[in-house]
């Protein structure tokens, strides 16, 4: 399928191939162990029976909770010798929030699947509890009990969208053997604000921690050294993720970064730090992952990215840089598989960006690439063939004129491609695998 056109039409088109390709996600269902001798303590069978009592559970996902042997319930985990709880995973994978459009917006609620209710402070008493999920119950914004606090064993706490609100009790910085804490909320989901926190000292406490989700906690009164309490995280911390937390500055540089060598994904992502991107943040060499979309950040885009050398998923997109190139560095990262520079005043032509990145030994790893809504010109580089893994390439809203270049039509992965408003004006190769063309 060749098409021609004339050099005076602008031409505009989306191309979509879009393969089905819908992953199923697995749902997890956590049942006792097979080969269970001891059975279920009688203390923590009671525990959970209370603990059920004050829930709500309309969709009857709790209905395994009957008969002796608690280590078979649905969500319950024993130790096989000594027969004591020690996990309860409430997750649902049914339960789902559904958008709603009101007069006054959308608003996210949860569906009947879900699990509300009360938390009984007799949780208390499984000691053992190691493992506790209660994300996505809906507890109707009270606080997170202090007790939660005192359940020392606790290596994992997902408390996400359980629809808390109030101060975070620094009692949760009693829990020194945690590994995982999430407390990430989403905005709409409850009809109240979610969690916040005015100090984060209790931080320290958590001496194992791997995992840190504070996605949405309001954390717009910790003040100007909120970073400071991050750093105070043991050199265990490999995630930390405070998208959307209200933070409205952002060092410009540091006294020490000793953020450790562990620490592989940073997410900052909408906050309002009106400041520059910090070159301390791209001096975090051991980054696979950073996050800094729709944040506010002015200034040039640093061109230092030459030690990212890990740096997989980069996204910057959405925030209102000093108009520049893209940095020439960033041509540098051989393990990088997303780029996100949407809307990122980003100007020039894109050539020496991809031959560079086309020079990797064993080939670009990149398969996102999104550089929409800016003001890049010129043509398409012959050189985008060489990124072989592109599946999608996001080039809408640009100045990018003349032809797609054959060698895009070798691109065996490429899944989606969008020249939307581009005033391309040569050809398409018969090769490219076109699923909706649009030209306007
Ligand atoms: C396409 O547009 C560009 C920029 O306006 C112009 O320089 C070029 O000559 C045009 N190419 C063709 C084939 O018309
Ligand atoms: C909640 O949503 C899930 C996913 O769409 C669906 O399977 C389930 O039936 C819903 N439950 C109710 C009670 O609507
Ligand atoms: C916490 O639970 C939510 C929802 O059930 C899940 O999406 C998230 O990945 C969990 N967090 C962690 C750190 O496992
Ligand atoms: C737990 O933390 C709180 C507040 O940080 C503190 O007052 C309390 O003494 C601690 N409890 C234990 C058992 O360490
Ligand atoms: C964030 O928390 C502060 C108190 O720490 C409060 O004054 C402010 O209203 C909160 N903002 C939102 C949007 O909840
Ligand atoms: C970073 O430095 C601070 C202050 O010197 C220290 O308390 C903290 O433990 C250090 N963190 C790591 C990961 O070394
Ligand atoms: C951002 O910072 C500049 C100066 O650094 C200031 O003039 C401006 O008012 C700030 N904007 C916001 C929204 O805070
Ligand atoms: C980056 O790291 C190097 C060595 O680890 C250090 O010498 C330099 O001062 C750091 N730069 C910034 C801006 O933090
Ligand atoms: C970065 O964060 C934004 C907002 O939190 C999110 O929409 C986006 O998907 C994230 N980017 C990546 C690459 O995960
Ligand atoms: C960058 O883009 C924003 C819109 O995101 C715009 O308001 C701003 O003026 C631009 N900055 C420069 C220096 O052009
Ligand atoms: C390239 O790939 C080969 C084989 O997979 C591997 O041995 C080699 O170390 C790689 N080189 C680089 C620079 O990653």
């Amino acid at each position: 399928m060749m098409s021609s056109h004339s050099t005076s039409t602008h031409l505009v088109f989306l191309l979509l191939l879009l393969l089905g390709c819908l992953h199923l996600e697995t749902i997890k269902l956590t049942s006792g162990n097979e080969d269970l001798n001891v059975g279920c303590v009688e203390k923590d069978r009671k525990v959970l029976i209370e603990f059920k009592e004050g829930l709500n559970d309309p969709s009857g996902w709790l209905s395994s909770w009957v008969g002796e042997d608690c280590c078979r319930w649905r969500g319950i985990g024993c130790n096989k010798k000594t027969g004591r709880v020690i996990k309860l995973d409430l997750t649902n994978p049914l339960c789902i929030y559904q958008l709603f459009y009101t007069e006054e917006g959308d608003t996210q609620v949860f569906n009947m699947s879900c699990l509300s209710g009360k938390i009984n402070p007799s949780l208390l008493l499984l000691k053992h509890l190691n493992y506790l999920d209660l994300s996505m119950i809906n507890f109707g914004g009270i606080s997170i009990p202090e007790f939660i606090g005192s359940l020392e064993n606790l290596k994992y706490l997902n408390l996400s969208n359980a629809c808390f609100a109030k101060k975070i009790p620094p009692h949760l910085g009693n829990l020194s053997h945690l590994h995982y804490l999430d407390l990430h909320g989403q905005s709409n989901v409850c009809d109240f604000y979610g969690i916040y926190a005015d100090n984060l000292k209790w931080l320290s406490g958590l001496s194992s921690l791997k995992h840190l989700d504070m996605g949405n906690v309001n954390l717009s009164k910790v003040g100007a050294d909120w970073l400071q309490a991050f750093t105070m995280l043991p050199p265990s911390l490999s995630e930390l993720h405070l998208p959307r937390c209200r933070l409205d500055s952002l060092p410009i540089s540091l006294p020490f970064v000793n953020f450790s060598s562990s620490l592989s994904v940073i997410d900052l992502s909408g906050n309002n730090f009106n400041s520059s991107l910090p070159l301390w943040l791209l001096n975090i060499s051991s980054l696979a992952n950073l996050n800094l979309s729709g944040s506010s950040l002015r200034g040039p885009i640093p061109d230092a990215f030459v030690d990212m050398i890990f740096l997989q998923e980069l996204d910057l997109s959405d925030n209102p840089f000093k108009v520049g190139e893209i940095p020439r560095t960033l041509g540098t990262l051989c393990k990088l598989k997303s780029l996100y520079l949407f809307h990122t005043n980003i100007t020039g032509e894109i050539t020496e960006f991809v031959d560079s990145l086309s020079g990797c030994t064993n080939s670009s790893s990149l398969e996102m690439l999104d550089l929409g809504g800016n003001q890049l010109s010129g043509h398409l580089p012959d050189s985008l063939g060489h990124l072989k893994k592109l599946t999608s390439l996001q080039l809408a809203r640009n100045s990018f004129w003349g032809s797609i270049p054959a060698s895009i039509g070798s691109l065996s992965f490429l899944k989606e491609l969008d020249l939307f408003i581009n005033p391309m004006n040569g050809t398409i190769p018969a090769t490219l695998r076109v699923g909706h063309v649009i030209s306007l």
